[in-house]
């Protein structure tokens, strides 16, 4: 019997003894097999069976565990489910005994059916306990995406990744799973049900757009009915609009996006300016769209993107405060002062008892060797990046942070701290593939790298979105 076989009966039997499969009727060469694999396994993984039933085998995927016996060594167990062929399920399990230095002492088991998704011990839902939703790591999961691309009509061509021809999906495949609990599963019902009458908003740059198209496509997912669900005057989905207002009629909410990359108000500079100066960023007053915010029943902001040299200074836009230019003013100085100036503005102006107020972090772009104008590149990335940078080498997020620190305390605004488990999806980025299908693909110099192909990334933070959503709700039914 081959090698090959033999492990392959060794895991059948493995699996037997772990009581989750159906194995095959034992030949001899088998059960020999089997005792010489046994002795294998034990003596090197020394497995303890109460932490093996005491874990939860529920879906398929990537999984990665470092599960200690109780001998005092440690195992770690990698595996990966794929749909080879439609008669059986094929499962890989490779097991790294980490007190022995050998990369001998893996075992691959291949093709058996097994309804695992391995090792992760039983956890709380987000709801019940309290966790830091965003630490965790991105879990293969064949039930993923939450949408087809093509049952969502309000995706801007610059996100449509495969139409515009993207040929690996393995971007829509991922999901995020906190270490420490799970995530309510995403129910588009239950939030238009609880979104009844309401009104949710957006405001921010186009990555903010992103999440809200996204989100769009989440929630129009339990619409049978397309056609009830309209932009309030007619306008089309298109990148440059100011502002959009979808109605999902059925249930009288409205899910609005106001485009406002700075947050505060960008206009015509004050008469006798220097000839330089073609614009100002008024750091002291909020957007002209802010008026239509601030009645909103969950308003998401975001801000980061828009907050360079390249998109402010060198075009000739520069920062004000009062009636005086501010010529020698730094981007991250401008930046901390209208993340002031929007605190300020919720203090006077926002109903916090009715308002929920959520900033989305900063989403980090992956433009490698060089950057949106240079030809920096995330092209053919199919994989997420497991060892993230930490999020205080982002100075946008660092700023914001910091400018949010007050409200952060006092639990008036919620921080969907995204920047962490962003920067770990290099794969997610349209790249090539944002123009549509007979113009693009882009010019390899020409990538994007800070949009995310949708379905994606953005679904990750509406999920993350929807869980203190509904944690909020249910705290608020309770007092
Ligand atoms: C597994 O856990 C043990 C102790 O908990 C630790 O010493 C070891 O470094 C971990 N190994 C990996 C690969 O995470
Ligand atoms: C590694 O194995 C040796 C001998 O089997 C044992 O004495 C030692 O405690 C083990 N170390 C760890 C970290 O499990
Ligand atoms: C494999 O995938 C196909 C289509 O993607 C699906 O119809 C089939 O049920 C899957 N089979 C298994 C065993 O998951
Ligand atoms: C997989 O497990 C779930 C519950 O954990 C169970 O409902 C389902 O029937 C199982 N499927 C198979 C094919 O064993
Ligand atoms: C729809 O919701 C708005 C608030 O957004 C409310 O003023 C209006 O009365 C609602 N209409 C119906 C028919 O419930
Ligand atoms: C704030 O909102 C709550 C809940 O909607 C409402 O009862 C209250 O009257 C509002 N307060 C002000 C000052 O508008
Ligand atoms: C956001 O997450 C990162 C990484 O998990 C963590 O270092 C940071 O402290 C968090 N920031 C806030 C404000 O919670």
């Amino acid at each position: 019997m081959s090698e090959k076989g033999c492990f392959k009966m060794t895991h059948l039997d493995f699996l037997k003894k772990f009581k989750f499969s159906k194995p095959q009727e034992p030949t001899p060469g088998v059960i020999g097999c089997f005792f010489c694999s046994l002795c294998l396994i034990f003596s090197l993984f020394l497995l303890d069976y109460r932490i093996v039933h005491g874990l939860n085998w529920q879906s398929f995927g990537w999984f990665k565990s470092n599960v200690s016996s109780r001998e005092g060594q440690s195992l770690l167990l990698m595996g990966f489910k794929s749909n080879v062929s439609s008669r059986e399920q094929s499962l890989l399990v490779t097991g790294l005994n980490s007190n022995v230095s050998s990369p001998v002492q893996s075992l691959l088991f291949t093709g058996v059916k097994a309804n695992a998704s391995f090792l992760e011990p039983k956890k709380l839902g987000f709801l019940e306990g309290d966790c830091d939703i965003f630490q965790g790591n991105w879990v293969w999961d064949e039930s993923y995406p939450l949408y087809q691309p093509q049952d969502c009509m309000f995706l801007d061509v610059g996100f449509q990744c495969t139409k515009n021809g993207r040929h690996d999906q393995f971007y829509t495949k991922w999901r995020w799973q906190p270490k420490d609990c799970n995530l309510p599963r995403f129910d588009a019902k239950v939030m238009l049900e609880k979104l009844r009458g309401k009104r949710l908003v957006f405001v921010g740059d186009s990555v903010g757009r992103n999440q809200w198209e996204s989100l769009l496509c989440m929630l129009s997912s339990a619409v049978p009915d397309k056609t009830s669900i309209y932009e309030v005057n007619g306008s089309p989905i298109t990148k440059h609009s100011g502002s959009l207002v979808f109605k999902f009629r059925d249930f009288n909410c409205t899910v609005e996006y106001y485009r406002a990359p700075f947050l505060v108000l960008q206009s015509r500079p004050p008469n006798g300016a220097p000839e330089n100066v073609k614009l100002t960023l008024k750091l002291d007053q909020m957007d002209w769209s802010s008026v239509h915010w601030k009645g909103a029943d969950l308003l998401i902001f975001n801000t980061g993107h828009w907050w360079n040299y390249q998109k402010t200074i060198r075009g000739g836009c520069y920062f004000q405060e009062g009636a005086e230019i501010k010529t020698e003013m730094t981007v991250e100085k401008a930046l901390q002062s209208s993340i002031k100036t929007l605190m300020d503005w919720i203090s006077r102006e926002v109903n916090l008892s009715k308002t929920h107020l959520v900033f989305r972090a900063y989403a980090p772009v992956h433009f490698r060797g060089g950057d949106w104008r240079t030809g920096g590149s995330c092209h053919r990335e199919t994989k997420p990046d497991s060892s993230p940078i930490p999020v205080s080498s982002y100075v946008e997020y660092k700023t914001v942070v910091n400018g949010l620190s007050e409200h952060l305390r006092m639990g008036s605004i919620e921080f969907l701290n995204v920047t962490s488990m962003t920067s770990q999806r290099k794969d997610g980025h349209p790249s090539l593939y944002y123009l549509e299908p007979g113009v693009g693909p882009a010019p390899v110099h020409r990538q994007d790298c800070s949009h995310w192909c949708l379905p994606g990334v953005p679904d990750s933070w509406n999920e993350l979105l929807y869980a203190v959503f509904l944690k909020r709700e249910i705290s608020h039914r309770r007092v």
